[in-house]
């Protein structure tokens, strides 16, 4: 069912330091940062030539990622991305196999404007899924 890896998101504390670190160090492809009330985060796109690596950063006082930095004060590996061709037929299939979808179980619109949902890590290898439709 799973398609294309769409990105990875690392989140990070320190946001200029992350994009010295694929910019200058990595010498990779980075974009300006962009603030996403909406979602809580102000991103940077790594654009590679097969995915994308999101950088993310805590934006406003409620920000979904910021639990995630208080336990990984350093960073790390927040979620894959994964396409999908149609968000509610993996819906449905993910909780058919049992998995937890997280929120009302209805897809949101994401960071690209297009139609995802987030499933639990516990039901993934320890590792927090999204699904975006391709
Ligand atoms: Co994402």
């Amino acid at each position: 069912m799973i398609g294309k890896l769409n990105h990875v998101a690392i989140a990070v504390p320190d946001l200029d330091k992350a994009v010295a670190v694929y910019r200058d160090a990595l010498g990779a492809n980075v974009s300006a940062a962009t603030d996403e009330p909406d979602h809580g985060v102000t991103v940077v796109f790594v654009e590679l030539e097969n995915t994308k690596i999101e950088l993310l950063h805590p934006l406003g006082d409620n920000s979904p990622i910021q639990p995630f930095l208080d336990k990984n004060p350093s960073g790390g590996m927040h979620h894959v991305c994964y396409e999908v061709p149609d968000i509610m037929v993996a819906r449905d299939r993910m909780q058919a196999e049992g998995a937890r979808v997280l929120g009302d179980g209805n897809p949101k619109i994401g960071a690209h404007g297009k139609p995802v949902l987030f499933l639990h890590p516990k039901d993934f290898c320890g590792t927090l899924v999204e699904l975006e439709q391709a």
